[in-house]
């Protein structure tokens, strides 16, 4: 089987990518990733590959968007099987650097404002999750410099919040949004998928479930919080303990009461048992 080039280093991932430019420019893409790879990730990275000469895949699961010690010890690890799916793309890059490489100190990085992006939706229930999300990214971007950068929608906040730092920061960088891919039942692929059970993956369903009615039925109601009240007694039939769920503007986040905005979304996060699931549709 061909087998990727795998960096381990800042140094090592910069001489290669160079070694691997034609007359000094070629287009690279970057997929950020923390490993456990599924198809979802493995979308993106197929994206990548098409639109862009030289693709760098990361493997770092990040401390800093951790605010639990012990989720970040418990993240699944799986690098020789995230190799083994790597391996089919032969213009890829892998790139799995130890926490110094990626956090020097005095890396400069002073944080951005997110005008409140970063604490409502998931951001209430993992406070400083999207500042190390934004942190580690940030730091991504300014060493490998990519023409491109690839986010999935399943985390749709984390996009929102991406393309906003890359304004930001005036990062000469295309944000790539990648469609949520979902197993033929409808759930959304995820690591955490593998902590349920048969039948929670089929309880867990009323997620994709509610998504949809929220989307076909958006039209019957006055109001987004009366279309948000139906929507969480539609999601009430299931099993599920629901943590929240919106409907926000999918450019500012900023959640919708009284009045619709062009282009919206829909955000569940939930528990199926001990797991918790988030999912979310534009509607
Ligand atoms: P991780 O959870 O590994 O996800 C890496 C990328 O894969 C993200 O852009 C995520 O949205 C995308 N992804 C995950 N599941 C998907 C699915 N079912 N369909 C489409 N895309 C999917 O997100 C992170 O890592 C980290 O926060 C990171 C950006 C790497 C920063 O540490």
């Amino acid at each position: 089987m061909k087998k990727n080039t795998v960096c381990y280093t800042a140094k090592s991932l910069l001489d290669e990518v160079e070694h691997s430019s034609i007359n000094g420019s070629v287009e690279v893409g970057f997929v950020p990733t923390m490993g456990a790879l599924h198809s979802g990730h493995i979308q993106l990275v197929k994206k990548a590959c098409i639109e862009n000469q030289l693709v760098v895949v990361s493997i770092f699961v990040n401390p800093t968007q951790f605010n639990n010690k012990e989720d970040l010890q418990k993240y699944p690890r799986t690098l020789d099987s995230d190799l083994c799916l790597l391996a089919e793309f032969s213009n890829c890059i892998v790139f799995v650097p130890e926490p110094s490489e990626i956090y020097p100190e005095n890396d400069g990085f002073e944080g951005v404002d997110l005008q409140g992006m970063d604490t409502i939706l998931e951001g209430e229930f993992r406070p400083g999750h999207f500042q190390g999300v934004v942190h580690v990214v940030h730091n991504f971007f300014r060493l490998i410099k990519p023409t491109r950068a690839y986010f999935g929608q399943k985390d749709f906040q984390q996009l929102a919040i991406i393309k906003k730092m890359t304004k930001a920061f005036e990062f000469p960088i295309h944000i790539v949004a990648c469609e949520t891919v979902r197993d033929e039942s409808g759930l959304a692929k995820s690591s955490r998928n593998m902590r349920l059970s048969d039948s929670e993956k089929i309880e867990a369903l009323i997620i994709y479930k509610t998504l949809n009615y929220a989307r076909l039925n958006r039209n019957a109601f006055i109001s987004p919080a009366e279309l948000k009240k139906s929507a969480i007694s539609y999601f009430n039939k299931g099993n599920l303990k629901l943590e929240y769920l919106e409907i926000c503007d999918s450019t500012t986040l900023e959640i919708l009461e009284v009045n619709w905005s062009e282009f919206m979304t829909v955000s569940i996060a939930a528990y199926c048992g001990e797991v918790r699931l988030i999912d979310n549709m534009e509607i």
